[in-house]
């Protein structure tokens, strides 16, 4: 067309037809450019409207999703002011969304911990990722309108704007939680006392038992062997029918008072009482492998620590290896044994060994069998710990720490 147009203008100026069939060809071509000039800027228009709606209800969707999550929504822009505040969090913090937007962050946050509180989103800031859980360790608490604090779980993340950096949080109202978690932390700890007077209560009536057998029966046993020590010297010789009868008194009269040993020291070695703990462990241990086939060796530090301990730190570790040995006795299928106590340090440790067939998970958890759980309780009500499992020689190993001083004492 331009180059028709320069013909026209050099060649055919002196043609008025030529000319005029020109001016009209260029009238018509500018209308097109015009006609299609208009149709680009109405699709463009077009477009853009639907673009900005279609965003528009990217906004909607993304504000509805916001505003029907079940956790309280905030985010906060870079000097801390709130930008969002979903209805969960009207209604976790007790505060209409008006009344948040705007305000500073902090005052959701009790007035004790909101120092801590800015430092540790000025450190997330600078070096932490893009979100992380808030207070892995402890209960954060977080303030409603009204003023009442109440525990909860949050996260936070945070995204880089053009004016800096804002801060969303999640945040989940845990009071429910915390207290049902609560209750149980508070009935578990009742239970664990109740049975551990209970166990004081029985050990108190053992002991009670053990000392009128062995003193009561035990000397009037032992008056009636000398007075029937007095007596054989006035009957006949053994040989004859009298002289046999005392005989056989006295041995049953010596087998009664083996038995009364017995029984008192199972009840309740009184000598945990008189002797103290090292001598305890090492007749039960002696008593333990002349009583079974099993060879039991014991490593036992001479430390007078060991004689000054408390009672029921005594009493516990005392029973621990009176069960644990009944438990290698009844169980394991052992030839050897192994008792190493420890006294290092502000613990006492035990370890007690066997070469058996090893104990077995599900063996731990079984419902009727009460030793193991007894020990446990035992141990934990003393701030100790107790570990079970498969010794390095295959067999069984347990290994039992307690404080040797419990709360409220001094060593002397
Ligand atoms: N030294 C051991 N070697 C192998 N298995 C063991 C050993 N000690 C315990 N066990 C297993 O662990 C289980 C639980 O022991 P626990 O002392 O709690 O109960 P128990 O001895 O069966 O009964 P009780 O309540 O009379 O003590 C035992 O039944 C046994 O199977
Ligand atoms: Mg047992």
């Amino acid at each position: 067309m331009a180059a028709l147009n320069l013909a026209t203008f050099l060649g055919g100026g002196g043609n008025p037809t030529l000319v005029a069939v020109v001016l009209v060809l260029d009238a018509l071509l500018l209308m097109a450019s015009i006609a299609v000039a208009l149709w680009f800027a109405q699709r463009y228009e077009e477009e853009r409207k639907f673009g900005r709606a279609a965003l528009d209800a990217s906004h909607a969707r993304l504000s509805s999703i916001i505003d029907s999550a079940m956790d309280a929504i905030i985010t906060a822009d870079p000097d801390q002011r709130i930008i969002l505040f979903n209805r969960a969090a009207e209604a976790v913090f007790r505060c209409s969304r008006v009344d948040a937007i705007g305000a500073p962050l902090d005052r959701f946050i009790p007035a004790r911990f909101r120092e801590r509180h800015r430092g540790h989103l000025e450190r997330f800031g600078r070096t932490g990722g893009p979100s992380r859980r808030m207070g892995d360790a402890t209960t954060l608490w977080g303030l409603r309108a009204d003023g009442e604090e109440f525990p909860l779980e949050a996260s936070i993340s945070q995204t880089q704007g053009e004016a800096g950096r804002f801060y969303t949080v999640i945040v989940r109202d845990v009071t429910l939680r915390k207290q049902s978690e609560d209750t149980l932390m508070r009935q578990q700890a009742e239970l664990r006392e109740l049975s551990a007077r209970v166990l004081e209560a029985r050990e108190e009536e053992k002991t009670l038992i053990a000392r009128e057998l062995h003193d009561e029966l035990g000397q009037l046993l032992t008056a009636l062997k000398m007075d029937l020590a007095w007596l054989r010297e006035r009957l006949p010789p053994p040989g004859t029918e009298l002289g046999g009868k005392a005989a056989q008194m006295e041995a049953l009269l010596d087998r009664t008072v083996t038995s009364v040993r017995r029984i008192s020291a199972d009840l309740r070695p009184l000598m945990l009482d008189d002797l103290g703990l090292s001598d305890a462990v090492s007749w039960l241990v002696e008593d333990f492998g002349a009583r079974s086939s099993i060879k039991c060796e014991l490593t036992l530090p001479d430390d007078p620590a060991l004689e000054k301990l408390d009672r029921r730190v005594a009493n516990t570790v005392y029973r621990v290896l009176q069960e644990s040995l009944t438990n290698i006795a009844r169980h394991a299928q052992a030839k050897h044994a192994w008792v190493v106590v420890g006294t290092g340090g502000e613990d006492l440790r035990m370890d007690i060994e066997d070469d058996g067939r090893g104990i077995r998970e599900e063996d731990l958890a079984r419902p009727r069998s009460l030793g193991l759980k007894g020990m446990r309780e035992r141990v934990l009500y003393l701030g100790g710990t107790l570990d079970i499992g498969r010794a390095p020689r295959g067999g069984t190993r347990l290994h039992v720490k307690v404080p040797r001083l419990l709360e409220g004492e001094t060593e002397s």
